[in-house]
């Protein structure tokens, strides 16, 4: 299959069986059925790779990996990884990609690669220190950028610096500083290494300029120079279901959305299911999880008070309009992706050698998620299609300390 004749519609997908899906798999890769099964049944990693990922290890934890379809990004078919264990969201992104095909797909756009690294430094003037910060910004960036020369080499690098004072009440004295902010395109990366060494790095100048005391020296999670922004247009009749006419949907979906807007309880809620799909995809290709949970939530209560990530609207042509917006600090290149065999692969479906195609997939699962969750709260309720799947695993309980090799269910 070429990448344009190849189409991420997959009818029956579910059905097919985990060989069929995994032939198919291994066609879309070009890949040799015989080399990718071992690779997807192993769970990714052996245990030497475990060792040389954390410390103290004593096993593996296994999650499921699933494919979802239909998906189509910039006017691209994609087939999207996901790991997860919960049941239904898989199924519910593959459903609302399908029905977001019925227009024109997902559109996403990225901002670059910039990542933020804090450098806080103690000064009873943080002012006059803003001030010759901003004098020695080139200097400053010379000596970051000398801190890591390939990424320079690679096309990215030091960007910008911009300094911040933080106020806070009745300060004791040597409690005052100024925040300085070194802006540093991470091409590829997720980009934490990097940024915490240019921030170590241009410290101790900093300190000599300002007279000042060093404090903590370390990225920020919320990756607001690293945005991504996804949209969909859907026509109503695509989002109709049994009992409930397409309209009545769209009406279920911006009531839906309006009830987060308003309410930061709902908004969580309403935030988590957009998660469902972004982590599902970021755990699937080794990613960190945790750093995209805290910019995803900190953006979401960026102007004080907690807020959707999405918004819904009807246009003029009486579709609904979905949108996405939140930050997204992924990586192809270092970290779990470098050993895990399964994280690979996720990032090979996705063509993924620029991360630019893996941020894209994320939102977009994201978005697919939330829509799902919407259409569904907003119109027969979540229970009646969660239970459905969530039945399959009920009879799979099994008590602790079972020896998996002698379950029948282990297969
Ligand atoms: C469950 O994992 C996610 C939902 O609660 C999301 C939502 O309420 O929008 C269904």
């Amino acid at each position: 299959m070429d990448g344009t004749q190849r189409t991420s519609r997959l009818a029956g997908w579910h059905r097919v069986g985990r060989g069929a899906r995994v032939e198919a798999l291994a066609a879309w890769l070009g890949l040799d059925v015989d080399a990718l099964a071992p690779v997807l049944a192993s769970g990714g990693i052996d245990l030497a790779a475990a060792e040389a990922l954390i410390e103290n290890v004593c096993g593996r934890y296994a999650l499921p990996f699933a494919v979802a379809p239909n998906f189509r990004i910039n006017g691209e078919d994609v087939l999207i990884p996901m790991v997860i264990e919960e049941a239904s969201v898989v199924a519910a992104a593959a459903n609302a990609a399908r029905m977001v095909r019925a227009g024109r797909g997902f559109t996403v756009d990225l901002d670059p690669p910039v990542m933020i690294c804090q450098v806080q430094i103690f000064t009873d003037s943080p002012e006059d220190a803003a001030d010759r910060i901003a004098e020695h910004r080139d200097e400053l960036l010379d000596i970051a950028r000398a801190a890591d020369p390939m990424l320079s080499d690679l096309g990215g690098g030091p960007v910008g610096l911009e300094t911040r004072i933080i106020d806070h009440e009745a300060p004791e004295p040597g409690e005052r500083f100024v925040v300085v902010h070194l802006l540093v395109d991470v091409r590829d990366a997720m980009g934490a290494n990097a940024v915490n060494t240019m921030g170590e790095a241009v410290a101790p100048r900093l300190e000599a300029l300002t007279r000042g005391r060093r404090g903590l020296r370390i990225l920020s999670n919320l990756a607001d120079r690293r945005l991504v922004r996804a949209r969909f247009e859907c026509p109503a009749e695509a989002l109709a279901l049994p009992g409930f006419s397409g309209e009545e949907i769209l009406e279920g979906v911006l009531a839906a959305a309006r009830f987060a807007e308003l309410d930061p309880y709902r908004a969580a809620t309403h935030n988590k299911g957009i998660m469902n799909g972004v982590d599902a995809v970021v755990l699937a290709t080794g990613n960190d999880w945790r750093a995209i949970e805290a910019g995803a939530h900190a953006y979401a209560a960026r102007d004080g008070r907690y807020r959707p990530l999405s918004a819904f609207n009807r246009d003029a042509e009486g579709q609904l309009v979905g949108t996405l917006e939140m930050p997204m600090a992924l990586g192809v290149v270092g970290g779990a992706t470098r050993v895990h065999g399964v994280a690979r692969l996720a990032l090979e479906l996705l063509g993924a050698t620029r991360v630019d195609a893996l941020a894209r997939a994320a939102a977009a699962a994201g978005l697919a998620s939330n829509l799902a969750a919407l259409r569904a709260l907003g119109s027969e309720g979540i229970q009646r299609g969660h239970m459905r799947l969530h039945g399959r695993s009920r009879h799979l309980a099994r008590p602790r300390h079972t020896d998996s090799s002698t379950t029948r269910h282990d297969r």
